[in-house]
């Protein structure tokens, strides 16, 4: 008995030694203290406090309250919102190490999702896509790319002559060819790719799976086992759907371009080229999951930024006139713009900035979660935390002393104004490890649809029957990954005779 009780004194005093080692390790780490927030409620957090459209503009009052770096925690979720340049620059780019993962959701995860580039774990899955990636939309690569561009941008403005009223669809199937081409080399003479609705459909899927509280289940893990049979619990059956159709549109583009290929019929892409290397080394698994990374990256974040665009020319018509001056000065009215203009186009490529920062793409950045614990700025950041860059807070910069609600390319130009607004280069296309490798791609497509359609189209608000112009606000999509106008209404014309006789006399020119 008495054994028994020394045994029991000393696990005692075992355990007690070994919670307060804990303890003293604990208070160490946590002699920082979090970053200043608002104040958590019981189980919820701050989940009330957060709106669900623009939450970017809550961030930034939020600023004003705590500064450049807010903690927040939302059912269960710690979030960090970074609120200033430096920070951001600081944390995802000089200690990306740490800040390179990306928040893992569980529904996300069952439907493959998480085997998608943007949205896969920081490790060598990621590395390996990346590298893959690299070496098809690099600064240098990309400029072969130049002439399916413009040929592509042709189209675009002989649909626009034809059926103006189309003007969305035609955007949408523009960006489409061009990353469809790039990526699997499908056709853009196709007039409407079988493929193009699915990857909008598989679009919509992954999108929703990757918001935090959209489904319950990624709040409340234990969801996930509770039997089929229970009422109203179709958490498996909507995740095994989800999985069918995004491995049904990840491979079978795949399978079309190996039967192509056999045939002889397939033009060089991405898939191609890496088919053809991998049947002499060893296959890529990833493949498949890499190209679908690319055209679903690729094709809404462009199209969404030509929305943009769309909708500043229709607001700010004098813009438009300044960009039309400029391309008639440099480029003339006998031929569209080409590539080899852009380095004498200041004013567009003015203009261009703009469209970044106007409305910029994503508010938020892309999400990061932090692998490991850190201390910043005397603060303790814990491991898990989900870090945002309020990138909407730096584009609202008044630095230029221009009203950050106009569209003034003019903020950008140092002949205009003592000191210029933020490079949106800095911020519009992430940050750091995780950076947009389709950057470049991307600002060419940009460039070319932009400064053709300047060219050759007047964009104006729409006007009704009598010629009186209608109410005009295209609403855009208030949350999430990325935000840009729902397709609008809008009012697309020819400048000139000449101009449709120039888009006509060249589309007789593509092949
Ligand atoms: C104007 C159009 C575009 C914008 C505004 C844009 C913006 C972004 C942003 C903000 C990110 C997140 C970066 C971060 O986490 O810091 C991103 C990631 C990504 N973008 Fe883009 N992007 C555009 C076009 C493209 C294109 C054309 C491609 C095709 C190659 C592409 C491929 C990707 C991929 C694969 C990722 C994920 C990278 C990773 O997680 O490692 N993007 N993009």
């Amino acid at each position: 008995m008495a054994l028994h009780a020394l045994d029991w004194l000393v696990s005692s005093l075992f355990v007690l030694v070994l919670w307060w080692i804990g303890h003293r390790l604990l208070r160490q780490n946590r002699s920082h203290s979090l970053p200043p927030g608002p104040p958590p409620k019981l189980l919820i957090g701050s989940y009330l406090d957060v709106p669900k459209a623009e939450p970017w503009k809550k961030f930034s009052q939020w600023r004003k309250l705590y500064g450049d770096l807010v903690y927040v925690q939302i059912l269960g979720n710690k979030l960090l919102i970074l609120n200033d340049m430096e920070s951001m620059h600081e944390l995802l780019e000089k200690r990306s190490q740490k800040y390179s993962d990306r928040p893992s959701f569980l529904m996300a995860k069952y439907m493959g999702i998480e085997n998608n580039l943007a949205f896969a774990s920081y490790g060598p899955y990621w590395r390996q896509a990346r590298k893959l990636i690299h070496g098809t939309v690099n600064q240098e690569v990309v400029k072969k790319y130049h002439s399916l561009q413009e040929n592509v941008t042709t189209k675009f403005l002989k649909d626009l002559v034809e059926c103006p009223s189309e003007i969305m669809t035609h955007l949408h199937m523009a960006t489409a060819h061009i990353i469809a081409s790039i990526t699997y080399g499908f056709s853009i003479d196709t007039p409407s790719n079988v493929y193009f609705d699915e990857f909008a459909e598989t679009e919509r899927i992954v999108l929703k799976s990757v918001v935090p509280g959209a489904y319950l289940v990624d709040m409340i893990p234990q969801l996930w086992y509770l039997p089929s049979w229970v009422p109203y619990n179709s958490i498996r059956q909507t995740a095994e759907i989800g999985r069918q159709r995004v491995s049904d549109i990840v491979h079978r583009p795949i399978e079309q371009v190996e039967q192509d290929m056999k045939q002889g019929a397939s033009p060089a892409s991405f898939v191609s080229d890496h088919l053809m290397e991998s049947r002499s080394e060893k296959g890529i698994e990833q493949l498949p999951w890499v190209a679908w990374s690319i055209y679903e990256a690729g094709n809404d974040t462009t199209s969404g930024t030509m929305l943009v665009f769309i909708h500043a020319m229709a607001c700010f018509p004098e813009v438009q006139n300044r960009m039309r001056e400029e391309i008639y000065r440099v480029v003339g009215t006998d031929r569209l713009p080409s590539f080899a203009d852009r380095g004498r186009l200041p004013y567009i490529n003015a203009a261009i900035k703009e469209v970044y920062r106007w409305k910029p793409n994503s508010p938020l950045g892309a999400p990061r979660k932090l692998q490991d614990a850190d201390v910043y700025r005397g603060y303790y950041i814990p491991k898990g935390t989900i870090v945002m860059p309020n990138v909407w807070l730096l584009s609202r910069d008044q630095d230029s002393g221009i009203d950050p609600e106009a569209f003034s390319p003019e903020r950008f130009l140092d002949t205009h104004v003592k000191k210029t607004a933020i490079d949106p280069y800095s911020y519009a296309f992430g940050f750091g490890r995780r950076m947009c490798p389709g950057r470049f791609l991307a600002d060419n497509s940009v460039f070319m649809l932009v400064t053709s359609m300047v060219a050759t189209m007047r964009i104006s608000k729409p006007k009704d029957s009598h010629g009186v112009e209608k109410p005009f606000n295209p609403p855009y999509i208030p949350a999430g990954l990325a935000s840009f106008p729902y397709p609008f209404e809008v009012d697309i014309e020819p400048v000139s005779d000449k101009a449709v006789a120039v888009v006509k006399g060249r589309t007789t020119t593509i092949d």
